[in-house]
């Protein structure tokens, strides 16, 4: 392979493991592109409860899986999300959309239309993207030259997560985490999981800037590879 073939990199896991923070640094950093897969699923969600589509009912939402317009911003320094236009970047972060992304991303119809969508960004990034998210590694981009798969305690994610949430209380955080991860490891459609060629980081005891340099040292090594 060319040095000046497109570099692609996958970084999976649960949530609260630096994987955001950490995807946007790198490709910040080398000049790539940045893709939150999760934001995604979590536009697809909003539109769900903005149009009065039931989350609980499985059928319902494969029926309006087609229906809403999302584009995906690949730009690290600002990511950005639209559905139908809207600009959605604050709305998809909110409780209620945290709450339901589980139930609308199980849905085997969801989970078709949006690995369509990330798979033809990543196929035109020129220079390669870091895609972030829980399945990339395994089923959107089997291919990809490097594969992380970012893990922490419990303790630590939850932390961080209500650090991020200003505060939010610890104790509840940890268990809203924690049934999220439970919920996305054990659904039947490309759970969230570790490739058997993924490399391992545990980053419960490394700050955010030694979990960059170690991502950024892996992707600079796999391009001298080749
Ligand atoms: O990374 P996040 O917390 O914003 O992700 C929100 C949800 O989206 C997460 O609970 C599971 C789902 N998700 C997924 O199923 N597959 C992905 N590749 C990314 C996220």
């Amino acid at each position: 392979m060319e040095s000046s073939t497109p570099v692609i990199v996958a970084i999976d896991g649960p949530s609260g493991t630096g994987k955001s923070s950490t995807s946007k640094a790198v490709a910040a950093q080398l000049g790539l592109s940045y893709l939150d897969t999760g934001a995604q699923y979590r536009a697809i969600t909003w539109w769900m409860v903005t149009n009065g589509i039931d989350t609980a009912d499985p059928s319902a939402i494969a029926a309006a899986a087609g229906k809403p317009e999302i584009l995906s911003g690949t730009d690290p320094e600002k990511p950005a999300i639209t559905v139908d236009g809207f600009d959605v970047a604050g709305p998809i972060r909110e409780q209620d959309v945290t709450s339901k992304v589980s139930a609308v991303s199980a849905v085997p119809e969801v989970r078709t239309r949006i690995t369509e969508l990330q798979r033809s960004i990543a196929a035109s990034a020129v220079t390669g993207i870091v895609v972030e998210g829980r399945d990339i590694g395994t089923t959107v981009l089997p291919d990809a030259d490097l594969k992380i798969f970012l893990t922490a305690s419990p303790e630590a994610r939850a932390a961080r997560r209500s650090g991020e949430l200003k505060g939010a209380d610890l104790h509840a955080t940890r268990e809203a985490l924690v049934k999220r991860d439970a919920a996305d490891s054990s659904r039947k459609t490309s759970p969230l999981a570790k490739a058997d060629d993924a490399v391992e980081v545990d980053t419960t005891d490394l700050t955010l800037q030694q979990v960059i340099e170690c991502v950024v040292t892996l992707v600079e090594e796999k391009r001298a590879d080749r």
